[in-house]
């Protein structure tokens, strides 16, 4: 439809059936069966009459659902205009790809988009027109369970990843091309901090952290095109960021030029009330629709109290129609004026499902998000001919899914059991698999019947590999944990099996970094969080060396929750401890050390990667003159392999104090036995830019430090280099 037409349809829509626009509901206020629709109603004061005019649909897919819903509401609203239909299609839709902090550590952009360009096929053939994805929160405390969404504590990664998942998602013809969603980049914004790890907990950071740290990836992501923005639950500087017209006005739509649709979060306008900014549904109406939240999703407060606010003149009526034109632009954007079942045929709804096809670009992911994170004595890859027991409560568990993960079957999914079995037979490998402790309740008590089976079966095995974890629910949304240590029996259990057999290969699925220190012992540690429909399938290839492991982390792992929150690019202090280790008078702990058991970008390969000294094109560069670091990279091994080599820079002396370093540039680099790659990085002036006490981004001219490594630790000594002049 043309731009016109869009604007003639709103001048002939009612102010009842604009405020209509303004608000979603879940699906079940649509279920053809009218108990299960008048619940809700009840519960929330819809009234029937009022559901033709609601805009848009939440959580419903399935085809067939999809076009019943759509066909009966197009036929009760008056000038016909289609709902849409969204939902949280994070990390995969009915074939499931890792959990999105996974693919963060495949290092990957290719495997963020290929993981969105398959959620998005089959979400769209299930009727969906929008992702509630990419989420892109900055996360720094792994007690928060929603930190299995995010890709992790960089804002470079994450903005990569971001406008990856972004183009996977819609493509470049979302109106064309209907095996494409819409993104939504969430939660707007710094909703990864909240105090204590505690979910919904106020977020306390000045505004220039928030936009040095925490604002670049939902830049990038909006950047990228993403057509939705949804409001976060927290509090940014004391106030809710749904109510918050600084960030959204000023900020999302004023400096970024964001012109697309602002979605609340579920219910968060009405919770204004709870926050403590709104005395009532019309001041939470007024805050948000001041604020710029085009949709109020799961709450009435719109429908409720915009028409009286109009008529006080509190709000003015141009407010309502910008944001239900934007509303219109996006289902116009998606083409569903003229095909509003878009990607499903009402007459053949069909059914998704995996396929090979879908499934094969899961086990590719999922083999590149895994990371080794020891491996002494080479124990793995596993070798052919040898005895393995494959025990701990993961072992044969199809838990293996993670939290937001829609339409995923956990039947459908390769367990570990089943992907070793059938890789075992490929490699003349003798497997003995426990049967017992395989029940969901196994995974926080053991009973003897198990301890006693895993002793045998381990004591007769060459190799133990034993599966620990915590189950899918231990993360996610309001799964906060202040023990972030794998439960008492798992630890028992591992100690009972490491008596018997020093041998022992942990592979671990958790949604979150863990305390490791009480497996420390473990010969071997793959850590796997949640891969998804081909989980067992990945891990059997790494666990066999038919895939050598390349992921690397995107958050750190910290040495004990007391260190909490510990991040590789922390700020410098007064009293650094790297410069007087021994001295009593630094920034240290008494009982712990400083720095992640496991640090952001580290993992293992089987290969050797060899890192020869950086050389400069130049030391100096200027916004007109980028210059290039190259660095030899020698796979020192017979196991051809992928490195993810990684570039740090640090500035020394600024007008805030700055990052001890921060990743700017990395490439995934396949190199064969025995060879070695150049690679090369360009260091531009616009990277060494950061947010100034007066809230401008800007670089300034000076020198500045510059690293390469395989992690944020092991960095070969930084060179010297300058910036001679900045942007004009
Ligand atoms: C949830 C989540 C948000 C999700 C929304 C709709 O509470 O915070 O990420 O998109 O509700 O399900």
């Amino acid at each position: 439809m043309q731009h016109d037409a869009l604007i003639d349809l709103l001048d002939r829509m009612t102010l009842e059936e604009k405020v209509g626009q303004l608000v979603q509901l879940t699906g079940d206020f649509y279920s053809d069966r009218a108990d299960a629709r008048t619940g809700p109603m009840a519960q929330l004061g819809v009234k029937d009459s009022e559901l033709a005019n609601v805009g848009t649909v939440l959580g419903v897919s399935g085809a067939e659902e999809c076009a019943r819903i759509q066909r009966s509401y197009m036929a009760r609203n008056r000038l016909h205009i289609p709902t849409m239909f969204m939902a949280d299609i994070i990390h995969g839709y009915r074939t499931i790809f890792p959990i999105t902090l996974a693919i963060g550590a495949s290092w990957n952009t290719r495997a963020a988009e290929t993981a969105a360009e398959v959620s998005a096929r089959e979400a769209s053939a299930a009727g969906l027109s929008l992702t509630f994805s990419p989420m892109v929160d900055l996360v720094r405390d792994p007690r928060w369970g929603r930190v299995m969404e995010s890709t992790g504590e960089d804002p470079y990664l994450n903005a990569r990843m971001a406008e990856a998942f972004v183009h996977g998602y819609q493509g470049d013809d979302l109106l064309g091309d209907t095996s494409r969603v819409a993104a939504c980049v969430k939660h707007f914004a710094g909703y990864g901090a909240p105090v204590a790890g505690r979910e919904y907990n106020t977020v306390n950071m000045s505004e220039r952290q928030l936009r040095d740290m925490y604002l670049p990836g939902y830049r990038a992501a909006i950047a990228a095109g993403a057509k939705t923005v949804m409001t976060a639950f927290n509090t940014v500087d004391g106030i809710p960021a749904t109510g918050n017209r600084h960030l959204m006005r000023d900020i999302l739509r004023g400096e970024w030029g964001f012109d697309g649709v602002l979605i609340s979060d579920f219910n968060a306008v009405r919770e204004l009330e709870a926050h403590g900014v709104a005395a009532d549904d019309r001041q939470a109406a007024d805050l948000a629709m001041h604020a710029g939240v085009d949709i109020e999703m799961m709450s009435i407060c719109y429908m409720r109290e915009l028409p009286g606010l109009i008529r006080e003149g509190r709000v003015d009526a141009s407010l309502v129609d910008e944001a239900v034109l934007r509303i219109l632009t996006l289902k116009n954007d998606l083409g569903l004026f003229e095909h509003p079942f878009r990607g499903v045929d009402p007459e053949a709804p069909t059914v998704v499902r995996p396929d090979a096809t879908s499934r094969a670009a899961a086990r590719r992911v999922a083999a590149q998000s895994a990371v080794l994170l020891a491996n002494h004595g080479s124990v793995l890859p596993l070798r052919s001919f040898t005895t393995v027991a494959l025990l701990g409560p993961v072992a044969r568990s199809h838990d293996v899914l993670g939290s937001w993960s829609a339409q995923g079957v956990p039947a459908e999914a390769v367990s570990l059991a089943d992907g070793l079995q059938e890789a075992a037979r490929r490699h003349d490998i003798d497997l003995e698999v426990a049967r017992y402790g395989q029940k969901p309740e196994d995974y926080t008590k053991l009973d003897d019947a198990t301890f006693q089976e895993a002793v045998a079966l381990a004591r007769r095995a060459d190799v133990v590999v034993l599966a620990l974890g915590e189950p899918s629910a231990m993360s996610g949304e309001a799964s906060s944990r202040t023990d972030i240590r794998l439960p008492q029996a798992q630890v028992e259990l591992f100690d009972a099996v490491r008596a018997v057999n020093p041998h022992v290969v942990v592979v671990l699925s958790n949604g979150r970094p863990l305390d490791l220190g009480q497996i420390d012992g473990a010969q071997a540690i793959l850590e796997s969080w949640f891969l998804g429909t081909e989980s067992g399938a990945a891990l059997a290839d790494i666990l066999c060396g038919d895939t050598n492991p390349s992921g690397r982390l995107s958050m750190s792992f910290p040495e004990s929750v007391g260190q909490v929150p510990v991040y590789y690019n922390g700020d410098t202090t007064g009293r650094p401890y790297e410069v007087a280790p021994q001295e009593k008078y630094v920034s240290k702990y008494l009982d712990a050390g400083n720095y992640a058991r496991y640090p952001f970008g580290f993992g293992l390969s089987y290969s050797h990667f060899v890192y020869g000294e950086p050389e400069l094109t130049s030391t100096t560069f200027d916004a007109e003159h980028p210059l290039e670091i190259a660095v030899d990279v020698t796979n020192d091994s017979d196991a051809d392999g992928v490195d993810v080599v990684q570039l740090y820079v640090r500035d020394p002396v600024a007008a805030v104090v700055r990052p001890v370093r921060e990743l700017k540039g990395f490439h995934r680099v396949a190199i064969a036995a025995h060879e070695t790659v150049t690679v090369r990085f360009t260091l531009c002036e616009r990277d060494v830019r950061y947010v100034h006490p007066d809230l401008a981004e800007r670089s300034d001219p000076g020198d500045f430090l510059v690293s390469v490594g395989p992690n944020s630790r092991d960095l070969n000594s930084p060179m010297t280099v300058r910036l001679t002049e900045t942007a004009a």
